[in-house]
């Protein structure tokens, strides 16, 4: 940022008002930390002309939608949570290919916003959307990264108002520190708006992804102390033979994702202490009864992404 964040902060919620002088805008909260910075500049520009929701696709970490409310209430912001995960499960049910995946998310998630903004009577959609996935869209990476340059006609009457545009992660970390957020979502590691859907490879079923979410509340809290940019796991779609109880048995497949970085445009595998790797496969393998295997992910990014789809 080649200004201060104090200004950053006047010039765009000022920049916000002359877009939106008068009538309702919706902000769009992940509970990440760009979505949770917007809402607050949207606050500061148009007190209660803005109203943050937060769509509970079915697809999000155990317990993150009380997350998110608690972290924006402190902020002095009320949260729509709507739950939606029927939806979203219909939306996917039966669909394997990745790109398909994230097209269907992608056109629920635009489609249940848009009904949110028609019921409210809102004329102003604000989105999280920074540098780092506006580059991705335009060099074709993304499918689903807050896109609507690419899907521009369902909101022919709807302003898209996108102020962290211009910044890059570490900017938008710096801002919300400035912006009084606390500190556990200034550092808070970036999570895909598609969610566990993304993680989930193959089909996507309400089973599939509760393992999933319990395997991911297990790798987070064992990580929580480690500098780690995202570390999170992937249940593969292939099952692999095991033996518990004395018994075989055809198990799921857990691959461990632990990366850091500076922007997400790189990334390297985070190097463990093997004691730690341990660690964490015995607890999941403890927990989590039908996993059989679990992998660590060494590969960099390029010629990896992040996520595996
Ligand atoms: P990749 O996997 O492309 O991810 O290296 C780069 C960063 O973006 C996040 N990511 C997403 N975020 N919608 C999002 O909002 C998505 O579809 C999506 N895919 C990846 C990823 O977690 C990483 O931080």
């Amino acid at each position: 940022m080649r200004i201060s964040p104090g200004e950053f902060v006047e010039k765009a919620v000022e920049g916000l008002r002359e877009e939106l002088p008068a009538g309702r805008a919706v902000v769009a909260c992940s509970g990440g930390v760009d979505s949770t910075v917007c809402a607050v500049l949207a606050q500061r520009a148009f007190g209660d002309r803005a109203c943050a929701v937060f769509l509970d696709t079915g697809f999000m970490r155990a317990g993150e939608a009380e997350a998110v409310r608690r972290a924006l209430g402190s902020l002095g912001i009320p949260l729509e949570v709507v739950p939606c995960s029927s939806r979203f499960f219909s939306a996917l049910a039966g669909v394997t290919d990745p790109e398909e995946k994230r097209r269907r998310f992608r056109d629920a998630f635009y489609a249940t916003l848009a009904e949110i903004l028609a019921a409210k009577g809102a004329q102003a959609l604000v989105q999280g959307t920074i540098a780092a996935d506006v580059q991705e869209t335009q060099a074709g990476v993304k499918t689903h990264h807050n896109v609507l340059d690419l899907m521009p006609n369902i909101w022919t009457n709807v302003r898209i108002l996108e102020p962290l545009r211009p910044l890059l992660k570490p900017e938008v970390r710096e801002l919300a520190r400035h912006l009084g957020l606390p500190e556990d979502f200034v550092e808070r590691r970036p999570f895909p708006g598609p969610g566990l859907a993304i993680r989930v490879i193959g089909e996507v079923t309400p089973a599939r992804v509760e393992l999933l979410r319990q395997a991911t509340r297990i790798v987070e809290e064992e990580t929580a102390d480690l500098s780690a940019f995202q570390a999170f796991p992937v249940l593969l779609a292939e099952k692999a033979t095991g033996v518990r109880e004395g018994k075989r048995c055809y198990g799921s497949v857990l691959v461990l994702r632990l990366v850091r970085s500076r922007d997400a445009l790189s990334a390297e595998a985070l190097p463990l202490p093997w004691e730690r790797l341990e660690a964490l496969v015995a607890r999941l393998l403890r927990e989590l009864p039908t996993i059989t295997r679990v992998l660590y992910d060494l590969t960099p990014k390029p010629p990896a992404t992040i996520e595996w789809e």
